[in-house]
């Protein structure tokens, strides 16, 4: 029988009184966060090609009017040390050449950043979420580190920026990660829709970008080989992110910015002991706060290869897209909280005693870290003041734990599937003290993940199309080193 009267009604009236409580909590996110309607009525592709289309111009616009610097020798791996400022290299070929235009084309960008009306941030207000790029044969790592992620608790959504079509995976993208809570987004269909540029987005640049164009709100980067032991969602809604809205983790190394690029962007010069560089394998930065401070990194992104990068290296390891985001809020005087316990190395024993041969890096849970830093505590100057915080990062980067290349065999430096007898073994065992701070065995959860991955996607991904037996192998070292527990496995607590 179809719907009398009375049954109409019965629908109606819950129906109403929702819409009337959906209206009401509209209102008020509405004044809790006075926007226009924009996010609300123009689809997120729009939004972002918008975005672009105002953003690049102003970039065009503020090209730096000289030629790229050069550096007479490299600042090299120089160690950071909080205690000892060592003095900052000065290794600008001629900077009073450089000085004038570069500053001249900064400040115009400054200024324009901070007077335009037409640079909005796509993002949807309210919004948490993950972004990550990958392709090819970062693709099946990334999946490994997505399955990580879920493996915390985690239901934050997750954004994957791939280069352009030709790193889109149909099977990957429409099922394999909608299935985790997680799309892949095309970057070149929103940067080719502005033809006039002068400068190609490669590879290492593309981490602004997405962060840049992104639907989420507050963003939680982390690279495709990196993964978290606890629900990251914890840390966006605490301190030191709730208070700055951009935190970023320490890398081994000082940081090693010239003197010409702070004169540039019209700063202090801070010693050397001030901060580490960053490793940017995993940030945390709010859209609705920091807007302003990615535009500025996408400036220096933009014209990083030829001027920016190396004037905030000056050669120095991993030089790129790494010290863009710090200096840039730094330069906007935005404020950033930095992580101030060291980085770790895990992997293997190196012959010399007590060096590590590292195969992953890990990252301390940033909370923690800042209920010490606001109590004085620094670890970082006396480790002996308080316990380390637990680790929340790692970041499998060296060699990538892509079972279908470098990480089996030793045909990488750090061979971090094989024992010194050439069996398979751990790659993480040392250092100990690093490891008690896990709270559990991840690199065996990690195994179990890349035990997935590469049984069940096996065929699934371009880059492994022409290979076989990945899973096979997997299982093979699955069962010789997780299987069951050994007598050396180590310890992941402190009791
Ligand atoms: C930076 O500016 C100061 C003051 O104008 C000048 O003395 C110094 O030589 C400049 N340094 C570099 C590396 O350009």
């Amino acid at each position: 029988m179809p719907f009398g009267r009375a049954g109409r009604l019965k629908v109606v009236r819950p129906a109403l009184s929702l819409i009337f409580i959906v209206s009401l909590l509209y209102l008020y996110r509405r004044s809790a966060a006075p926007l226009t309607t924009w996010e609300a009525t123009v689809p997120l592709q729009e939004r972002q090609a918008t975005l672009w289309q105002n953003l690049l111009p102003l970039l065009e616009d503020h090209a730096p009017l000289c030629s790229p610097p050069s550096r007479r020798d490299s600042s090299g791996a120089i160690p950071y040390s909080a205690i000892q400022a060592s003095p900052r290299p000065d290794l600008i070929v001629q900077p009073e050449v450089y000085q004038q235009p570069m500053q001249e084309a900064h400040d115009g960008f400054v200024a324009a950043v901070q007077t335009s009306t037409t640079l909005k941030s796509p993002h949807i207000v309210g919004t948490s979420g993950i972004v990550s790029s990958a392709g090819k044969s970062y693709l099946p790592v990334f999946v490994a580190s997505l399955r990580m992620l879920r493996r915390t608790g985690s239901t934050l959504p997750v954004e994957l920026f791939v280069k352009d079509e030709s790193e889109y995976e149909k099977k990957i993208c429409e099922e394999v990660l909608p299935s985790l809570n997680a799309r892949c987004l095309v970057l070149s269909d929103i940067l080719n829709n502005q033809r006039d540029s002068s400068v190609e987005i490669a590879h290492y640049q593309i981490k602004i970008f997405a962060v840049l164009f992104s639907s989420f709100e507050k963003v939680i980067w982390i690279d495709s080989d990196c993964f978290p032991l606890h629900d990251p969602a914890e840390l966006l809604t605490a301190d030191p992110f709730a208070s700055t809205g951009l935190v970023t983790f320490p890398d081994f190394w000082a940081s090693t910015a010239s003197p010409l690029y702070f004169n540039i962007s019209r700063q202090e010069l801070p010693p050397m002991s001030l901060r580490a560089s960053s490793e940017t394998g995993v940030f945390l930065i709010s859209k609705r706060s920091h807007f302003r401070t990615l535009l500025l990194a996408a400036y220096y992104n933009y014209y990083g290869p030829s001027y920016y990068f190396m004037l905030l290296s000056q050669g120095a390891p991993g030089e790129g897209d790494k010290e863009t985001f710090i200096h840039a809020a730094s330069a906007m005087n935005e404020k950033f909280y930095t992580v101030s316990e060291p980085v770790k190395p895990i992997g293997h024993p190196k012959t010399t005693q007590d060096k590590i041969s590292g195969s992953a890096m890990v990252q301390s849970d940033p909370v923690a870290d800042y209920k010490l830093t606001s109590q004085n505590k620094w670890r970082v100057k006396d480790s002996s003041v308080a316990k380390a915080p637990r680790a929340f990062f790692i970041h499998a980067h060296y060699p990538k734990f892509n079972p279908a290349e470098h990480v089996f065999g030793n045909t990488w430096e750090t061979a971090p599937t094989l024992k010194p007898d050439g069996s398979d073994g751990r790659a993480w065992i040392v250092a100990e003290e690093t490891l008690r701070r896990f709270g559990y065995d991840a690199e065996k959860a990690y195994w179990e993940e890349i035990k997935w991955v590469s049984c069940n996607l096996e065929d699934a991904f371009e880059s492994w199309k022409r290979k076989s037996g990945i899973c096979a192998r997997v299982q093979k070292y699955w069962q010789t080193v997780f299987a069951e527990p050994h007598d050396d496995d180590p310890q992941f607590t402190d009791d």
